[in-house]
């Protein structure tokens, strides 16, 4: 397709798909619990810190979350954090008339809920060094945000409705791994939200699956098999994802197993029976990339397990 028709076909999908954005704007409302950030957070074990307060300076030691979810907990609050390069790029895709415009808006505010009771919880608990953090996030939003998908509507429908779930998994390990009750309390209700997120979008492209069934395929399977988590220009990001996926937060096998395969299974992409052409193509393409990832994330939980068993050979 040309730019031009791109674009056109682009256009009357999304006008297309219109009232199914209203349907589903409508059905996220009636189901969203309204909650507080105030109240996941343990105020009253906080206390003045150095600088203008000349409280005490944050160490280590102070910190009472396991090591390994502190690198999660600050992954995921930087990624929150992104909220206004995530906002751009989301709303120069689905734009910001009617129905898709006002759940642009909502889904920015619950997001920014995510991020505040998140820095609170952190801050109020010493979890994680906050100076470090501040200027982590400084650096993390100066370097922006570029969707790897571009800007076209069906791909970034597509890529949202997995990384909704794949943060809906990270939160919920990270407070599981965190050893606080407080936390993992706190992050659930968070992973909450981003479970009705993940199925607004994955309405939506079930409904594009629907309207337009191979050029979702294709987009599918591009998102699919070059799917990235936001939060890659994070400093030291690669030695913390390597952090999180050795405590099981975030892996291969989870991002396999409890992200796409849902997601997947619940469009029925592999069942369909209306795909033809470049579509059928783009399905026979994502059958074979789930293959060699299930075998990859094999191999990463056989390695992870020698590894744990020669530290703990070690360690004994
Ligand atoms: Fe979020
Ligand atoms: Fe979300």
């Amino acid at each position: 397709m040309s730019v031009t028709s791109e674009n056109k076909f682009q256009t009357g999908l999304m006008l297309e798909l219109e009232p199914v954005v209203a349907k589903e704007l409508d059905r996220h409302l009636a189901i969203a619990k309204e909650w507080f950030p105030h109240q996941y957070v343990p105020w009253s074990i906080g206390r003045d810190y150095d600088g203008p307060m000349e409280g005490e300076a944050w160490s280590v030691e102070q910190s009472q979350v396991s090591p390994e979810s502190r690198d999660s907990l600050i992954v995921n609050l930087l990624t929150e954090d992104n909220l206004p390069g995530y906002h751009r790029a989301i709303a120069s895709v689905f734009g910001r008339d009617g129905a898709w415009g006002t759940w642009v808006n909502r889904w920015t505010a619950e997001e920014n809920r995510h991020g505040i009771v998140i820095r609170d919880y952190l801050t109020v608990t010493r979890a994680v060094d906050p100076i470090a953090l501040e200027r982590a996030r400084m650096h993390h939003m100066e370097a922006g945000y570029e969707a790897t998908h571009g800007t076209e509507f069906l791909h970034g429908a597509a890529y949202v409705s997995f990384q909704e779930l794949a943060t809906r998994v990270a939160h919920r390990n990270t407070g599981k791994v965190s050893g606080d009750p407080v936390c993992e309390r706190m992050l659930s209700r968070v992973a909450a939200d981003e479970n009705l997120h993940m199925i607004f979008y994955r309405n939506l492209i079930g409904a594009a699956l629907e309207v337009a069934p191979n050029e979702t395929m294709r987009a599918i399977t591009e998102v699919v098999t070059q799917f990235e988590m936001p939060g890659t220009s994070i400093d030291g990001f690669m030695r913390k994802s390597v952090v999180i996926a050795n405590a099981g937060i975030y892996d291969l096998r989870l991002h396999h197993d409890d992200v796409l395969v849902p997601v997947l299974r619940k469009l029925g992409v592999f069942d369909r029976t209306d795909l033809t052409g470049d579509g059928a193509k783009a399905r026979d393409e994502l059958g074979q990339f789930m293959e060699q990832l299930d075998a990859a994330a094999t191999k990463f939980e056989t390695r992870r397990e020698e590894r744990r068993a020669r530290k703990a050979a070690r360690q004994g």
